[in-house]
């Protein structure tokens, strides 16, 4: 079935079956639906032809394990390599996709489940199982997604693969964070997170993978983005210093505290009428700065919000936190700034900089994303 759907879906298919698999379907029968021979061993017994299983990776464009035992994929999981389907997966260059069928205590095992988590590291796509009634007469989670639901995992590679920064992970820090003074007191800004979530929608429609750092705001998550939630600087930092660790870049647009509250009351304070209160403050880490520090041959897009010299300024901020650029906002330009929904900025590097119209925060976005596309590919 699953292969009549891709046949008919226009996709050439060149089944490989490992020997097992002939028990529980004829070769006839798959090479009937698939229109080509199947392949099963390394050399033809007929005739000693070898089926070169470099030639097999090099040549498809997605190679599909349906149904993936737990054997396949404890092999696969560790590159066994003792069929032509396992040979096929080690030289494969294309995105692989499983999808696993098997009893459901095999399937809920901590060893299927560690290889499966093992793949799913190494980029192989897994197609879950669905539930219901299973080959052992046994009811649970194991049975081979539905043919349709495979069809439509390939189709969707497809077309993550032709989207520009597939494949890439970011980071993009958002919004303003909170510094607690007591528990009903903070210290914020006026950031309302527009411009950073919209920098996340955009990437996520180019198809790269986004971890939003998110301080407080109203806004929903943007399709396709996975989110994590903080209130302070040193919440944020934790958070955009763990994520940044398996990224290819990160966008900090952020407005965060500089500096919070040396002591956070446990209660409320209460007036006094006794002279001025003082509150004492110490200084935040500063998360670009650190994360530009230990880059390396990330990228690392920066944000500057100055209301006066703002070109040296932005520059000045550049170079201190190892930018490969910065988005500059003039507060002194009308429609620029915290609340609205346009912007007007200047993208500044090392070559010069690009002043960019007057423009609402989506299409702002996409000039930034289009520079990070440009550095990414350079
Ligand atoms: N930034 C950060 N962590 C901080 C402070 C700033 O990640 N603790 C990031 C912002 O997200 C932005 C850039 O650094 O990308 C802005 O830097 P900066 O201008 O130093 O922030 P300001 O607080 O506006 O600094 P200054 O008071 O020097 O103008």
């Amino acid at each position: 079935m699953l292969c009549r759907l891709l046949v008919r879906a226009g996709a050439e298919v060149q089944v490989v079956m490992t020997a097992a698999a002939k028990e529980f379907i004829t070769p006839l029968t798959m090479a009937t639906l698939s229109r080509r021979p199947i392949l099963v061993e390394f050399f033809d017994p007929e005739n000693g032809a070898w089926h070169s299983h470099v030639s097999l990776g090099e040549w498809a464009d997605c190679y599909l394990v349906a149904p993936a035992t737990a054997n396949t994929l404890a092999k696969m999981a560790t590159g066994v390599a003792d069929n032509l389907l396992l040979t096929a997966y080690l030289s494969a260059r294309c995105p692989v996709l499983v999808a696993p069928a098997m009893d459901l205590d095999m399937y809920a095992h901590y060893a299927t489940q560690q290889n499966l988590r093992s793949l799913a590291d190494h980029g192989v796509r897994i197609v879950e199982p669905a539930s219901g009634e299973l080959a052992s007469g046994l009811e649970g989670k194991g049975r081979m997604a539905e043919p349709e639901t495979i069809v439509r995992a390939v189709e969707e590679l497809f077309a993550e693969k032709k989207k520009p920064l597939a494949g890439k992970r970011f980071v993009v820090t958002a919004g303003a964070t909170i510094e607690p003074i007591d528990p009903v007191r903070f210290l914020s800004n006026h950031s309302s997170g527009k411009m950073g979530y919209a920098l996340a929608e955009e990437l996520a429609a180019r198809g790269a993978r986004v971890t939003l750092v998110s301080g407080r705001t109203a806004l929903a998550t943007p399709a396709g983005v996975e989110r994590v939630d903080v209130l302070t600087a040193a919440e944020m930092h934790r958070a955009a210093v763990e994520a940044f660790a398996e990224a290819d870049g990160a966008v900090m647009c952020a407005a965060v505290a500089d500096y919070t509250p040396c002591e956070v009351a446990a209660s409320k304070i209460k007036k006094s009428d006794e002279g001025d209160w003082m509150l004492r403050l110490k200084r935040t880490q500063d998360i670009a700065a650190e994360l530009g520090g230990a880059k390396g041959g990330r990228l690392l897009v920066g944000f500057a919000l100055e209301t006066d010299d703002e070109r040296a300024h932005a520059v000045d901020k550049l170079e201190r936190k190892h930018f490969d650029f910065i988005v500059l906002n003039s507060l002194r330009d009308a429609g620029a700034g915290f609340r609205g929904d346009t912007n007007k900025v200047t993208l500044i590097d090392r070559a010069g900089s690009e002043e960019l119209p007057l423009l609402s925060k989506r299409e702002t976005a996409a000039r930034i994303v289009d520079k990070i596309e440009s550095c990414i590919t350079k």
